[in-house]
C-alpha cells in the first residue's frame, strides 16, 4: 500500500509537471502568435463638417496596442491612449468626444498652432522695412496664429505605414495676408504613432515671401488620465538652465535668466505642485533647452501611481511649459469630465515668444528658396 502510495504520487507529481510545461508553452506560443497578428491599423470615420468640408477622425494603433486618435480638424490629437505599469490603459490627453465641442470653442485642446504658436507683441513686427499688423486675440496681443489660426483650419489628411509605425500627414496652405501674415505658407505636419511607443511630430513648410513661422503641437497631458485629478504631483525635468523672463502681458522682456535657486528650476526633478504658489498665475514660461538644435531629451515628466513616464525630445531651441493655469472647469471633456485647474500641462516645443521683435533671439523668419522643419518626439515608459 505504502508502495503503492509512493508510485502513485510520482506519477501525479510527473502528469502535473508535464501538463505545466505543455501549457507553458502553449501560453508562450499564443503570445507569439498574437504578438504577430497586433498588427498595426489606421481607420478612418466621419467626424462632422466644417467650412463645408469634411472632417475625419483616423483612429491609429501601433503593434503594442497604443492609440491616437487624430482628427484633419486643426490637426488635433483628440485622444491617446497608453498603458501604465500594469499594462492598463488609459486616455492621457484632454479633448472632447465631438467635433462640434472643438467648434464651440476651447484652449487649444491637442491642436497644430501656427503660423507663429505663442505671442507676438501687439500684433506688430517689422520685416525688411515693411510694417505687418496681425489679428490681436489675446488682450493687445496675437497669441497661437490669431483669431482663425492652424489650429481652426480644416487639414488635408494622408494616412501612411512605414517601419516605423503608422500615420497620419497633415497639409495645409495657409494663404498670403491670412492673419496679417505675408506669404503663402504651405505646412506638412506628419504624425507618427511609432512601434516604440512614442508619438513623433515632423514639422515642415515653405514659403514664397518672408514671413515669421513658428509652429507647435499644443496637447494637454495627464499622465494619471485625463480628467482624473490635477497635474500637480508630477514629477518633472526639464534640461534647461535658463528660461524668458516675461512682462505681465506673458511678452518677453529679452532677458534670458537663469532658473538656478528659483521655483523655475527643474534640472534635478520636482514636483509641478512644489513651488507653484511661488509663481504668480502658475508656469506659462519659455524654457531654453540647452540642445544647440540638437536632438536632446529636453523633458521627463511621471506620474508615481500610474508609474506612466513621457520624455519630450526636439531640436527646437525652447518648450513653453504651461501648467493648465487658466482651465476652470467650463470644458466638459471626453466622457463628461470636468477640466478643472492644472488638469493637464503643455509642453510646446517652439522657437521663443516674440521672436520677431526681440533681434537678439534665434530668427524664426522664413525666406523664399528655405525649408522650416523640425521634429519633436513625446515618448511614454512605464516604471
Ligand atoms: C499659453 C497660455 C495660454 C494657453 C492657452 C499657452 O500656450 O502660453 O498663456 O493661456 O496656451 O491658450
Amino acid at each position: 500500500m505504502r508502495f503503492m502510495n509512493k508510485n502513485l504520487f510520482k506519477v501525479l507529481i510527473f502528469t502535473t509537471l508535464a501538463l505545466f510545461i505543455n501549457n507553458c508553452d502553449n501560453d508562450s506560443k499564443n503570445n507569439k502568435q498574437q504578438k504577430e497578428e497586433n498588427k498595426m491599423s489606421i481607420t478612418k470615420e466621419l467626424f462632422g463638417k466644417a467650412d463645408g468640408k469634411d472632417v475625419f477622425l483616423y483612429t491609429l494603433e501601433n503593434k503594442n496596442g497604443l492609440i491616437a486618435k487624430i482628427t484633419n480638424y486643426g490637426a488635433i490629437v483628440t485622444s491617446l491612449i497608453v498603458p501604465d505599469k500594469n499594462g492598463k490603459f488609459d486616455d492621457i490627453v484632454l479633448g472632447f468626444d465631438s467635433l462640434q465641442d472643438y467648434l464651440d470653442g476651447h484652449p487649444y485642446f491637442g491642436a497644430i498652432v501656427g503660423r507663429y504658436g505663442n505671442r507676438i507683441a501687439k500684433g506688430r513686427f517689422t520685416l525688411d522695412g515693411v510694417e505687418y499688423t496681425l489679428a490681436t486675440n489675446n488682450e493687445k496681443n496675437h497669441l497661437h496664429g490669431g483669431i482663425k489660426g492652424f489650429d481652426k483650419a480644416v487639414w488635408d489628411a494622408e494616412e501612411f505605414e512605414s517601419n516605423d509605425g503608422v500615420g497620419l500627414k497633415l497639409s495645409y496652405i495657409s494663404p498670403d495676408g491670412e492673419e496679417g501674415y505675408p506669404g503663402n505658407l504651405s505646412v506638412k505636419v506628419a504624425y507618427t504613432l511609432t512601434n516604440s511607443n512614442e508619438l513623433k511630430i515632423d514639422y515642415e513648410a515653405e514659403t514664397d515671401k518672408a514671413t515669421p513661422v513658428n509652429i507647435t503641437h499644443h496637447g494637454y497631458f495627464n499622465l494619471a488620465g485625463a480628467g482624473k485629478k490635477d497635474v500637480l504631483d508630477h514629477k518633472l525635468q526639464i534640461d534647461a538652465d535658463k528660461y524668458t523672463v516675461v512682462d505681465e502681458t506673458l511678452i518677453p522682456t529679452g532677458e534670458l535668466r537663469n532658473v538656478e535657486n528659483t521655483p523655475m528650476d527643474f534640472k534635478t526633478p520636482h514636483l509641478i505642485g512644489e513651488r507653484i504658489e511661488q509663481v504668480p498665475g502658475g508656469y506659462d514660461h519659455n524654457y531654453v533647452i540647452n540642445n544647440n538644435g540638437k536632438m536632446v531629451k529636453a523633458i521627463e515628466v511621471y506620474e508615481p501611481e500610474s508609474g506612466r513616464i513621457m520624455e519630450v525630445l526636439t531640436t527646437e531651441p525652447g518648450v513653453q511649459f504651461y501648467s493648465g493655469n487658466f482651465l476652470d472647469g467650463t470644458n466638459i471633456g471626453k466622457g463628461g469630465k470636468v477640466y478643472y485647474k492644472h488638469y493637464g500641462f503643455c509642453f510646446e516645443t517652439q522657437h521663443f515668444p516674440d521672436s520677431p521683435n526681440q533681434p537678439d533671439f534665434p530668427t524664426t523668419i522664413l525666406k523664399p528658396g528655405e525649408k522650416y522643419g523640425y521634429t519633436t518626439i513625446y515618448r511614454f515608459l512605464t516604471k
